[in-house]
């Protein structure tokens, strides 16, 4: 069972595992050390108690193991911007789907209209995760795969 939640303190150990390993190298950044990691965590806590939410950043975790991070970023006009990671030994389970499918969920509810996302085109299996949750491909934009996802039902025109 997946879900998602919000970030503690005691998360730390978790995090710097997931932004370990091969999980970073798509990301642009190196691993995290530990002492990033106890920062990361009290930094997640001030931006979600910000008002409004610039940043969601939920815990992905998979029968009480904490095995990645989603991201929601509020842009102007109802859009977010959507990213994840996995930590390495966890691929292949369906987990980033699952926590992608249920962020779609949260940002509906949250009154996003549209969302989007965008990955290396050397890392397919971000677009696959993007694919399977709904999103629609656009193309490549500065050397990078975008896709985007309407929350806003089409209006019925008689
Ligand atoms: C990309 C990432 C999030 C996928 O996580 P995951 O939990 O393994 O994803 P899922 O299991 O839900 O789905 C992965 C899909 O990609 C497919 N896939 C894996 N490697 C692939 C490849 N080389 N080419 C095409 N598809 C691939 C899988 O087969 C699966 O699709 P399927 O269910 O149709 O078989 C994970 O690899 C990760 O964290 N990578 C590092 C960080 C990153 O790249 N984040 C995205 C930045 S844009």
């Amino acid at each position: 069972m997946t879900g998602l939640r919000p970030l503690t303190a005691a998360d730390a150990p978790a995090i710097r595992r997931i932004y370990s390993g091969a999980a970073v190298s798509y990301l642009g950044r190196p691993e995290m050390t530990e002492q990033e990691a106890e920062r990361y965590v009290v930094e997640v806590a001030k931006w979600a108690a910000a008002d409004p939410v610039a940043q969601y950043i939920l815990g992905v975790d998979a029968a009480g193991d904490l095995v990645g991070v989603v991201k929601l970023g509020r842009r102007p006009n109802a859009h977010g911007r959507v990213s994840y990671v996995l930590r390495q030994d966890t691929w292949g389970h369906g987990y980033a789907t699952a926590a992608v499918q249920q962020l779609i969920t949260f940002a509906a509810a949250a009154g996003f209209d549209s969302l989007g996302a965008k990955h290396d085109p050397g890392n397919p299996a971000s677009g696959r995760v993007l694919t399977k949750a709904g999103f629609r491909c656009l193309g490549v934009y500065g050397g990078m795969v975008e896709y985007r996802l309407a929350l806003t039902a089409t209006p019925v025109t008689a």
